[in-house]
């Protein structure tokens, strides 16, 4: 049993996710104390777009803390390290005043597919991969900028620097401009082998390179609580404030996935596969993604699917009155009626096959213009089977990443669930029939926040290291084992779902000239 340091101390983890930011106090024995969340919109301005406001971030950041804060004094007072984690790839581009030039362009946003275009012919796929270690995608936060330079020169013209999401919340409580080296990864501008910006491929693409602010560890301090946001935020003045990580990166941490043993599937609005790897590897078939962990000298490959919780979020926003309205008498979370509902209909569907290509898709695909398709729809075919083919197609798409990575030597001994999605023990048992794999559930759901809070107690001294946080504060609820009598069934639609995409490529492409 391991001693707690100064166990009077709490930290203070905060995500800024993509619905919304989300805020919670740990004991350093990993126990959520207090938490809160609050929504803030995206906008979407032209199909295929994505947008946040930078000060919705700030102004949800402040309610959420806030309400912590003022509502519970005594555990304020004793808030020794405030971490942060967020949404990747975002652009937050300031003016000279430090004032949001535009909205941020979102990771999931897809306008940017002339822009990549444009990287690989100036950089050469050979580069992307030797130096950047990634394939040029319109998530990323390179063809962004290139974007907002051929599209809104005045605004260009007048960046003085840009930052990451979560970087910007940091900036605000503090006043310091960093980044930390997870989230300059998802850049494009960032020579991940080797953990710093590369200057070489920032002048190759025309950038400015004094826009680009200083990469510190995830576990240093970025810089202290300043009176200003200490005022608004009821956070003590002068608490540090650690560097952070990219959500994936946090994520992973807040599920103790820290070295290659063990393998992090996560359903958030997206949907990831992310194995830690103690030296750089990158995929020459430039699919899975190859980012710097939060933990220092290490770095993860990643697939990356677009919507697995933003599908069944569609579902609940389009089709789901039903249950959104009973969660609304009865005071229930709409995805748990939403589960319950699926829970009705077998496993496999009877042939019914989601493809969950809501916003294109970047793993295995790489493709901005592929839709959401339900194929093998019949008059059988009831509600309960469009929910759970939404499940299940969501963990077809995992699966896609977890081949791509196996051909690239990842072997987990453990696979680990996290994010909102795996709250659902009915999506858990999906994904292990799919992955024909156990799968274990971390206790704490929010595993970005938690994350987060984890590389805070780091920085302020709480814990030693990385390793000592998940030892004292990550633990795990039930492991879920593949049922072999539907290991078959999802076989055969596994085979039909990768058959698809190829099949409606072309139509896919033609429907986007179209609309
Ligand atoms: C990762 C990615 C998403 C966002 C979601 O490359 O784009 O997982 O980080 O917040």
């Amino acid at each position: 049993m391991k001693t707690i340091k100064g166990s009077e101390e709490l930290l203070l983890g905060i995500d800024i996710g993509t619905q919304g930011v989300k805020a919670g106090i740990i004991s350093p024995d990993g126990n959520l104390i207090l938490s809160t969340s609050k929504a803030y919109p995206t906008f979407t301005p032209s199909s295929g777009w994505a947008e946040q406001e930078p000060s919705h971030w700030w102004q949800a950041t402040v309610e959420a803390v806030r309400e912590i804060c003022l509502n519970n004094p005594t555990e304020a007072r004793k808030i020794s390290g405030v971490g942060l984690s967020g949404q990747m790839h975002g652009s937050v581009v300031l003016d000279g005043e430090n004032r949001p030039l535009r909205p941020c362009i979102l990771w999931c946003d897809q306008r940017t597919s002339s822009q990549c275009e444009e990287i690989r012919e100036i950089l050469g796929n050979e580069r992307l991969f030797s130096v950047v270690s990634n394939p040029a995608l319109p998530g990323f936060t390179a063809p962004k900028l290139l974007w907002i330079r051929e599209h809104e020169p005045d605004i260009f013209q007048k960046i003085s620097r840009i930052l990451l999401p979560k970087d910007y919340i940091n900036f605000m409580l503090t006043g310091n401009a960093v980044t930390d080296f997870s989230d300059a990864s998802g850049t494009l501008l960032f020579d991940v082998k080797n953990r710093r910006w590369s200057n070489e491929v920032i002048a190759e693409l025309g950038l400015p390179e004094n826009i680009f602010p200083p990469i510190i560890e995830s576990v240093h301090v970025a810089g202290y609580v300043s009176e200003e946001a200490s005022k608004l935020t009821g956070i003590p003045r002068g608490i540090p404030v650690a560097g952070g990580a990219a959500d994936n990166a946090a994520s992973a941490v807040g599920m103790g996935v820290i070295t290659p043993e063990s393998l992090a599937v996560s359903i958030g609005s997206s949907g990831t596969v992310l194995a830690p790897s103690k030296v750089p590897l990158a995929d020459p078939g430039m699919r899975i993604h190859s980012f710097c962990h939060a933990v220092p000298d290490t770095w993860y490959l990643m697939g990356v699917m677009l919507s697995a919780g933003l599908s069944l979020r569609w579902f609940l926003d389009t089709l789901g009155e039903p249950e959104a309205s009973n969660a609304k008498q009865s005071g229930e979370d709409p995805y748990s009626l939403l589960d319950r509902t699926a829970q009705k209909a077998h496993p496999g569907c009877g042939g019914l096959i989601f493809l969950p290509y809501l916003s294109g898709e970047r793993t295995p695909h790489g493709d901005p213009h592929a839709k959401g398709v339900l194929f093998g729809l019949d008059l059988t075919k009831r509600r309960s089977e469009v929910i759970r083919s939404i499940m299940e197609g969501v963990a077809f798409g995992l699966k896609d990443s977890l081949t791509l990575m196996s051909k690239l030597g990842v072997s987990p001994k453990l696979v680990i669930s996290g994010g909102g999605g795996s709250r659902s023990k009915l999506w858990r048992k999906i994904l292990a029939d799919v992955f024909g794999f156990p799968i274990i559930a971390c206790s704490q759901s929010d595993t970005a926040m938690l994350g987060a809070a984890l590389l805070a107690g780091v920085s302020a001294g709480t814990f030693d290291s990385i390793e000592d946080a998940c030892e004292m504060c990550v633990s795990y609820t039930d492991k879920i084992d593949p049922d072999p009598s539907n290991l078959k069934t999802y076989e055969r639609n596994y085979q039909i779902y990768k058959e698809l995409y190829p099949a409606l490529k072309d139509l896919f492409q033609k429907s986007f000239e179209n609309y």
